[in-house]
């Protein structure tokens, strides 16, 4: 039986049967996993918060087997999950039961690049951080980054629509991914990868795959449009006393480094008391209730240092910003990412971790931080906030010491409803999964959520494509 208390249980799939392992075996040979330990980890979710129980992994190498697999298990009603880098964090990306894991883990391969247009094809399970150490040795950049970089899949970034660190200056894989390539419920390939600029003719198909969880299909392969990688990169590290301080800082900065400004992020002081406490990491500046990540990338260095430093005399000299410190080496600058990165590593090491990741007007999102904190007094063991705000986006969490019935009651729905009062979204950008899904009425209209059930229904007649994940358990 699943370990969450949110499905209510298995859909009459089949189970997987000697003949369906023989099927398997020929088509991948040692790429069908049935070894209990080694199905171990991909069972389990990053936050260790879910767990399955599949008895069958599948390596797929190619566009092709991924096909094979799927018209086979659509024919034998068998349910597939998905799974890129497994590092989701809403549980969407191991199975609920025994579904069938399919993993890109081997569909690894850069297909083409091309230095003039800077678009880059691949298959879907080339991990983040190797993409963009291949385009930094021919001075590009990927769109996107984020903590996970080292695990993330490129086809999982797409299927979350991820948003991550520079989602400000590139904006979000709806607009970056030029094509995609995959793979239907039926085994059909549907190739949508033309990598250009501009295409109207009709509907733009690729749009319905990205952010849909591994529910519509299984992407197998993505182009993507990637800017020049930048010759000078700053990254300032700054305190402030209060929220409101911190957003007047984020207005002058606009204002002051608006073309060069790469990422706008913050943490208040919990977070950084987890980051010292579990990670032993240095607080750079004076203890301060809020710190600042600002990210300048450039193309002249004299010129972004410059602005950079009349910004930073300007919301120093009126009292903006207590405290800061500027990298422009390497090293100091991976230093200052790692205070803003690492908050979800240290968050585990603080207990069972209770995620929300919504989006308001930027002026609303530490509200929510504090009245939740004030709702659950001492009932948490930590509230903290963090998060992108140049998205408007607040990355909630509260920890206890265990798995905790009566503190998750105490946060749900009040959270949700919170967000709903100001037309905010429950998912910014980690997606539903298993966890979100039947709040999606929160941040949806019922006829859009109607609409999506069509649209599954149409794609995976069989609903067979990341069962319990995603829509509402309304619609199954
Ligand atoms: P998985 O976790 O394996 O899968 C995620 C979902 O996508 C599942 O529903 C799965 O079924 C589906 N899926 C995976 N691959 C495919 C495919 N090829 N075709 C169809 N469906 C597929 N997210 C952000 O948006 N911004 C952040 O800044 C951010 N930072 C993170 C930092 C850390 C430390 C961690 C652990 C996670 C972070 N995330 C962030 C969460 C985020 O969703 C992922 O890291 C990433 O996008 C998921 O990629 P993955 O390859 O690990 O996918
Ligand atoms: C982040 O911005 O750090 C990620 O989305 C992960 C998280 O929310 O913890
Ligand atoms: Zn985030």
């Amino acid at each position: 039986s699943p370990a969450t208390g949110t499905v209510p249980g298995r859909l009459p799939f089949a189970t997987v049967s000697q003949q369906d392992l023989e099927f398997f075996n020929k088509l991948l040979h040692s790429r069908t996993i049935t070894d209990p330990d080694l199905l171990e980890s991909s069972n389990r979710d990053w936050l260790n918060s879910v767990k399955g129980s599949s008895e069958v992994l599948l390596r797929p190498e190619s566009t092709e087997e991924v096909s094979q697999i799927l018209r086979y298990c659509n024919e034998r009603r068998l349910a597939v999950n998905p799974q890129g880098g497994n590092t989701g964090l809403v549980g969407g990306s191991v199975p609920v039961f025994d579904e069938i894991i399919l993993s890109t883990a081997l569909m690894n391969r850069v297909l083409s690049f091309d230095r003039v247009s800077g678009i880059l094809t691949c298959q879907a399970g080339c991990v983040l951080e190797k993409l963009s150490d291949y385009l930094e040795e021919r001075d590009f950049i990927m769109p996107l980054d984020l903590g996970a970089k080292g695990s993330c899949h490129i086809g999982g970034n797409v299927a979350t629509n991820a948003g991550g660190l520079r989602l400000l200056r590139y904006g979000s894989l709806h607009g970056t991914v030029l094509g995609l390539e995959v793979v239907l419920a039926d085994g059909q390939v549907l190739n949508c990868l033309a990598g250009l600029r501009k295409d109207n003719t009709g509907y733009d198909l690729k749009q319905l795959f990205i952010g849909s969880e591994g529910t519509l299909g299984v992407i197998t392969a993505v182009s993507i449009l990637c800017p020049h990688k930048p010759n000078a990169v700053n990254v300032a590290f700054l305190g402030c006393s209060s929220f409101q301080q911190l957003l007047e800082t984020f207005q002058c900065c606009r204002g002051m480094l608006g073309e060069i400004l790469s990422a706008f992020e913050f943490l208040d002081s919990s977070c950084m008391k987890l980051l010292e406490t579990h990670l032993k990491l240095v607080n750079p500046i004076t203890e301060s209730p809020f710190y600042i990540l600002i990210e300048t990338a450039g193309s002249n260095a004299t010129h972004d240092e410059e602005k950079l430093h009349s910004f930073l005399e300007t919301v120093m000299s009126s009292s903006l910003v207590d405290d800061g410190t500027v990298a422009t080496e390497q090293a100091k600058i991976k230093a200052l990412w790692a205070m803003r990165e690492r908050i979800t590593e240290a968050l585990t090491h603080d207990g069972y971790t209770y995620k929300y990741d919504i989006s308001l007007p930027v002026e609303k999102i530490y509200q929510l931080v504090t009245d939740m904190r004030e709702h659950l007094g001492d009932r948490a063991k930590n509230v903290v906030g963090y998060g992108h705000v140049g998205d408007g986006n607040l990355h909630l969490n509260i920890t206890s010491p265990a798995k905790d019935p009566a503190l998750l009651a105490a946060i749900e729905p009040y959270v949700y409803e919170w967000t709903a009062r100001f037309q905010g979204s429950i998912s910014a950008e980690h997606g539903l999964g298993l966890k979100k899904k039947n709040y999606i009425h929160f941040s949806k209209p019922p006829e859009a959520v109607a609409l999506m059930g069509n649209i599954k229904s149409m794609l995976d007649p069989r609903g067979i494509l990341n069962p319990y994940k995603t829509l509402p358990d309304c619609l199954r």
